[in-house]
């Protein structure tokens, strides 16, 4: 019996498989100091837990809408107008299971075979593996409008912002952002703005969606976010989508027929999330503050070891850091620093950037300086 093409040529998840090998090491007792997390160190707030105790409690337990409960419809359109500055009508939103599911459902519903689709160097290693099952073809460019306005041809329909991003924690700027919407305008090509890391910006960067800016912004800008990084709640998988009706509503139908909606208890959950009461509030600036300071710490640390170098990260929780000089092949690089120093991290070229290694900053203080101290002893050993 056979398996479906499709699913042969699907790459498995580098981010994932980088954590599966480091916990057959931790399973066998060997202490590993783990730097590839995609997910916060910390637990999902006290405040968001009750909420979720209290929803069980009123007998919250059955299906929903497929965009999700009319109190989750109203916590995303209060969301997307207080943090994108954009108004949706109910149609307008939906909530699916985590940004990767409102990501996948949104490349289904506006790809097919024979289309284009551009991707940003760096990438987030499941934006060209979703455009390839839709049967589309991933268009690598550079952050920059020269390099995007050379990628563009006549098949291509679509375009992926990722900001903060993942893997190297750059922030598109505004004056790019601007520039790319007007080099779209009038175009055929769908905006897919992902900004699940929105929450976490640093040095007094303000996250700013491309969707405000027009008019014409508006009606191709779908924007991806949710409850998993910001809030601390990756598995509780809410993802939620916002934008042009015609796309979100085609999503709705794919959605309707895959999945029907998401968990009833993880929605009451989300809508706690996304409303921000103030204990929240406070919870998600401490946790934004302590990754800055990682981040900070970490640099100056790295930094240190000769040879690397590393772009300050403006966001997220990662940082890519350049090998290229010490060590010439990341994927080699990255299995040395798992099965000698004991050190996970994930290699670059998954994220199109070959040479680098993703460090996550997902962990504690103590844990990121020993990861750097181990690194640093065992290319010193090279
Ligand atoms: C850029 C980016 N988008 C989307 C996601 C998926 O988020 P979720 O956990 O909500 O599915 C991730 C998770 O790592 C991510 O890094």
């Amino acid at each position: 019996m056979k398996l479906s093409s499709r699913v042969l040529n699907l790459a498995p998840s580098a981010t994932l498989g980088m954590k599966a090998r480091a916990k057959v090491l931790q399973d066998q007792g060997v202490k590993i100091v783990s730097l590839s997390a995609g997910e916060p160190d910390f637990e999902t707030p006290a405040c968001i837990i009750q909420a979720a105790h209290q929803a069980l409690d009123r007998g919250v337990s059955r299906y929903t809408g497929v965009r999700g409960t009319d109190a989750l419809i109203a916590a995303m359109r209060l969301k997307f107008k207080r943090d994108q500055k954009v108004d949706y009508v109910a149609n307008q939103v939906l909530s699916s299971v985590g940004a990767k599911s409102s990501l996948s459902l949104a490349i289904d519903a506006c790809l097919e075979p024979g289309d284009e689709a551009i991707i940003l160097k760096p990438y987030w290693v499941s934006y060209p593996e979703l455009v390839k099952l839709a049967g589309a073809e991933p268009i690598f460019a550079k952050p920059n409008l020269e390099s995007i306005k050379q990628a563009i041809t006549p098949k291509t329909r679509a375009i992926f912002l990722n900001s903060p991003n993942n893997p190297d924690g750059s922030v598109l700027g505004e004056s790019f952002l601007r520039g790319l919407m007007n080099l779209l305008e009038g175009s055929e090509i769908w905006v897919i703005s992902d900004e699940i890391y929105e929450h976490l910006v640093f040095d007094g960067v303000k996250h700013i969606s491309p969707a405000s800016f027009s008019k014409d912004a508006y009606d191709r800008t779908l924007v991806i976010s949710g409850v998993s990084k910001g809030y601390a709640m990756t598995g509780w998988r809410v993802g939620i989508a916002g934008g042009p009706e015609k796309l979100v509503s085609a999503m709705a139908k794919l959605q309707e027929q895959r999945y029907t909606c998401i968990p009833a208890i993880c929605q009451a959950a989300a809508v706690y999330a996304l409303n921000e009461p103030p204990e929240l509030k406070a919870e998600i600036e401490r946790m934004r503050a302590a990754y800055e300071m990682r981040r900070n710490r970490f640099l100056e640390a790295i930094l240190k070891i000769d040879g690397l170098s590393c772009e300050k990260p403006q966001g997220a929780f990662y940082a890519m850091v350049d090998f290229s000089r010490r060590y010439a092949d990341d994927q080699d690089l990255a299995n040395r620093l798992l099965g000698e120093a004991h050190v996970a991290t994930v290699a670059g070229t998954p994220f199109g950037a070959p040479g680098f290694l993703r460090i996550g900053l997902a962990a504690s203080l103590e844990e990121i300086l020993e990861g750097v101290q181990k690194i640093s002893a065992f290319l010193g050993k090279l």
